[in-house]
């Protein structure tokens, strides 16, 4: 450590360089009052209660810099004096129910530690509240003035939703819109809950003024969040079974004491009447209760006369990025131990197949090159076809940050997502022009000298067959086929070319195309021609996984070709490791991906299908056929917490715990090994996915030999090198672990390829791939395209996010379209409008603005009974069968 060392009391203490006198004060033990200070903000030094003398003056701690040898006094009867005076100052002005109850909030804490009672709050109160908003709920009489919010707000969460006003005294926190919080700017993170002192902006519910600082001592379990990829650390305070409240982990690696609405805030699914407790079985066309014996049974009979009548082959299940690795683990060794059969997939098809595959050919490696704290010192980012701000708010909010702190921003994407507003350059190609627009960048690379020759020569393989390419794509024709301006590119281009430490941020924009996977090695092209990946002159290409665990869902071999740890089933030597393991022979023909589980269904050669978690019928491509092949399979399976479109229509239906219920790990979007656990119980006779697996191979006479999450980590690890230094114990005493990690006592690799790529040559390989037209395009008869994607408040099928709070922050599924194409086919803002497209039909409510592009419209996926879905199309990807999900060619008409 870089360190300064200085005295406090007598005591000498080293802390980093710049740090305040207040963190030099806390290494050395002491509690010092900070009612302004919040370690996640800047310093404000406006409340006066961290007073210390030093150096013989006296100073606020918190924003004086501890200086090497500086003598520091916390103690002497005058500065103790000073700080109570500072706090009874505070007090005195809140009325006396501040301090009534004792509270867990922390200025009730500081005035425990400091023998001030509630009579010294004489305040009359009386400046009334706001409990508009389903989560934040303020009461101005509580408001101390201290800003501690505000800065939440704009500095660590980036939304500047939140001011103070008035003056003197009567300073208090307000939404800056002016009206109630409910229509403010709030995106629910919860960050001035977190850090609200004194419970003037609270939760409501019993998780009121608890804090990551400040709780009582409820149970708390710490857990790694179950929405989005980005992986948040989050301690779960429970009481009586309950959930009290979800609260961001400080030292969480990637959030660092941030969450969002989702994370935060969203469990009330938990509870939900809606919730299934009891398995159902169909009999006579209706689902009824039974118990657990007779469902497994069931099931077990089931899958065992489909695989007598049609072989193994006849079967198949789907995996879920929902579910923890353990359990992916279990479904893929079910599939090809008890069924004999590499019929197994899982969700990442329909969305980061492509980066799998793209990565891997380009890089070596199915992951994402770098760490994201990697990505954050990068002075030039290129994010591309994502939209984190609302799909991953929490990365969303650190990109933004970095932005603000002055890195350069090029934003690639059809609308203007929240990022855009912030950047340098906004392209804004055609939807399914990705290609043309990553060869035209790289054109202007190569034209302009701005490739790094000495890696390329020295790391890379295809130079010459790219360059070739890339000749017919200068500005002028990239501009043609993308509409993107030329002078733009160039800019983009040069931005990015120019930087020192450039890094690439993409999500599915990129993947969910026709040639998804020739965006993904086109994207990467660029990184290989900057030689900014596996060096330290950039930060690679990092890819935004949109579910909590898609990257371990593969990574566990939850894939028709590939074994745990992305060995092919084709290859004898990776069969026999798994043999070897598993003690049984592994079926050496690659199995079928989703959509031709699908077709298989639709023909009848299907007899069984065991969804696991996910809502096909809802969430697929073209569900329409999707629903056919459903209703044609004798069999199918659904295991879910709630009656899901899928599970409506299954024949059985097992109920399982959620992520707050049950223990395992999860991978992140930054390949972090990282602990789930179960905070509270799951509710009735659920049981969680891993212990269903168990029990239907138990009733099939196999025993699946993982007893616990931990033991099939353990046996996952015997047959994947990359994760053969993984374990509970290591991730209960680290907190995450980044695979590759190949031995207990070595590290996990967080930045790859710094000596050389996992490709077979050890080089990056350039992709020479020629930009093709997407599956679908506009004509006169559906003349707009539809692209899809998530808003903030819910999450993917809305299963989880429309059964609580969230629902009155986002209640309806609206079509965006812009303001000239409203006018063109004559749909007026707020009415309900019919879109329909060569596959089906939908119902939306239109919202008109400018975020959309004349000739695009855009919705989320949300409210299955909207019924997006049926919009889209069966145009996949011709690598991945990846659906292509971002360009459907519709028309709208009011309704
Ligand atoms: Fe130092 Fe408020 S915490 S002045």
């Amino acid at each position: 450590m870089n360190g300064v060392t200085i005295e406090v009391d007598g005591t000498g203490v080293e802390v980093p360089e710049e740090s305040s006198l207040l963190t030099a004060v806390r290494a050395a033990g002491i509690e010092l009052p900070a009612l302004c200070s919040d370690d996640r903000l800047s310093p404000a030094g406006s409340c006066r209660t961290c007073l210390v003398r030093a150096e013989g003056r006296v100073a606020a701690a918190c924003v004086t810099p501890a200086s090497p040898g500086m003598r520091v006094d916390t103690a002497s009867d005058e500065v103790v004096r000073l700080r109570r005076d500072a706090v009874e100052v505070i007090v005195s002005a809140l009325p006396p129910r501040s301090l009534a109850d004792g509270g867990p909030g922390e200025l009730a804490h500081v005035c425990r530690s400091m023998g001030i009672g509630p009579e010294a709050a004489q305040g009359v109160g009386g400046r009334g509240g706001d409990e508009s908003h389903p989560y934040v709920h303020l009461d101005r009489d509580l408001c101390i003035a201290c800003g501690r919010c505000v800065r939440m707000c704009s500095e660590v969460q980036g939304t500047f939703a939140l001011t103070l006003v008035g003056r003197g005294g009567d300073t208090v926190v307000a939404p800056g819109t002016g009206g109630p919080w409910a229509e403010s700017d709030c995106v629910a993170c919860g960050g001035c809950v977190d850090t609200c002192p004194t419970g003037a902006i609270t939760q409501p519910g019993p998780a009121r003024g608890l804090t990551s600082a400040f709780h009582p001592s409820q149970a708390r379990t710490r857990t790694t969040c179950g929405y989005c990829g980005v992986g948040c650390a989050l301690d779960v305070i429970a009481h009586d079974g309950e959930v009290t409240a979800v609260l961001p982990a400080r030292d969480g690696p990637v959030n660092r004491g941030h969450a969002c609405v989702k994370g935060r805030f969203s469990h009330g699914y938990r509870t939900s009447p809606e919730r299934l407790t009891r398995p159902l079985l169909r009999r006579d066309g209706v689902l009824e209760p039974v118990g657990w014996d007779e469902a497994v049974a069931h099931v077990a009979r089931g899958l065992r006369a489909a695989v007598d009548a049609g072989g193994p082959d006849s079967v198949a299940a789907i995996s879920s990025a929902r579910a923890t690795n353990e359990e992916n683990y279990l479904v893929q060794k079910f599939m090809r131990v008890v069924i004999g059969t590499n019929n197994v997939d899982n969700c990442s098809r329909l969305c980061h197949s492509p980066s799998a595959a793209g990565l891997t050919a380009s890089f070596g490696l199915s992951g994402g090159t770098d760490t994201f704290d990697d990505v954050e010192r990068a002075d030039c980012l290129l994010v591309v076809g994502a939209n984190p701000v609302e799909a991953h708010p929490v990365v969303g909010a650190r990109l933004l940050r970095q932005v603000l702190h002055g890195a350069g921003l090029v934003v690639a994407d059809p609308r203007a997502v929240g990022l855009a507003l912030h950047a340098d350059v906004h392209l804004r190609p055609r939807p399914g022009t990705n290609v043309a627009l990553f060869h035209g960048l790289a054109h202007v690379l190569l034209a302009e000298g701005l490739a790094d020759e000495a890696f390329l020569r020295e790391r890379a393989t295809g130079l010459p067959e790219l360059t070739e390419l890339l000749a017919d794509y200068p500005p002028d024709r990239v501009a043609d086929t993308t509409g993107v301006p030329a002078a733009d590119l160039v800019a983009a281009a040069r931005l990015y070319g120019r930087a020192e430490r450039p890094a690439i941020v993409y999500g599915l924009g990129v993947t969910e195309h026709l040639h998804g996977t020739d965006g993904v090695r086109s994207l990467a092209n660029l990184a290989i021609l900057r030689g900014a990946v596996g060096t330290d002159r950039g930060y690679g290409v990092n890819p935004l996984r949109g579910q909590n665990n898609v990257q371990g869902a593969s990574d566990m071999g939850a894939l028709p070709d590939l074994l745990p740890g992305y060995g092919k089933v084709t290859d004898p030597a990776v069969r026999a490791r798994a043999e070897g393991v598993w003690g049984v022979p592994v079926p050496g023909r690659p199995g079928l991906r989703i959509p031709d589980m699908f077709a298989a269904a639709r023909a009848g050669d299907l007899r069984a299908l065991w969804v696991i978690g996910e809502d096909v019928r809802a969430t697929d491509p073209d569900a329409n056929q999707v629903a056919r092949a459903l209703e044609t399979c004798p069999l199918v399976v659904c295991n879910e917490l709630f009656l899901s479109e899928t599970a409506r229509h299954a024949d059985v239906v097992l109920p399982v715990a959620s992520w707050l219920e049950k223990d395992g790990t999860f991978v992140n979007f930054d390949r972090r090994f990282q602990r789930v656990r179960p905070a509270v119980p799951p509710p009735g006779q659920t049981r969680t996915d891993f212990d269903t697996l168990r029990a239907v191979a138990g009733a099939m006479g196999v025993d699946l030999a993982c007893a616990t999450p931990a033991d099939a980590l353990a046996e996952c690890g015997r047959l994947a090198p990359v994760f053969a230094g993984l374990s509970y114990d290591r991730l209960d005493r680290e907190g995450s672990v980044p695979w590759p990690c190949t031995a207990p006592d070595r590290p996990g690799e967080a930045r790859l390829y710094r000596e050389r790529f996992s490709t077979p040559d050890g080089r990056a390989h350039l992709a020479a791939a020629p930009y093709l037209p997407p599956g679908e395009r506009p004509d006169d008869e559906y003349p707009l395209v539809l692209v899809t994607g998530r808003r903030w408040a819910h999450y993917n099928s809305g299963s989880m996010t429309r059964r609580g709070g969230n629902l009155a922050l986002d209640p309806v599924d609206f079509l965006d379209l812009h303001p000239d194409d409203a006018g063109r086919y004559d749909v007026r803002d707020g009415e309900q409008v019919t879109v329909e497209s060569r596959h089906g039909q939908a119902r939306l409510i239109a919202r008109t603005g400018d975020q959309t592009a004349p000739g695009q419209v855009f919705c989320s996926f949300h409210f299955p009974a909207s019924g997006v879905n049926r919009l889209t199309s069966d145009v996949a990807d011709t690598v991945t069968s990846c659906p292509e999900y971002k360009v459907t060619a519709v028309r709208v008409a009011a309704s």
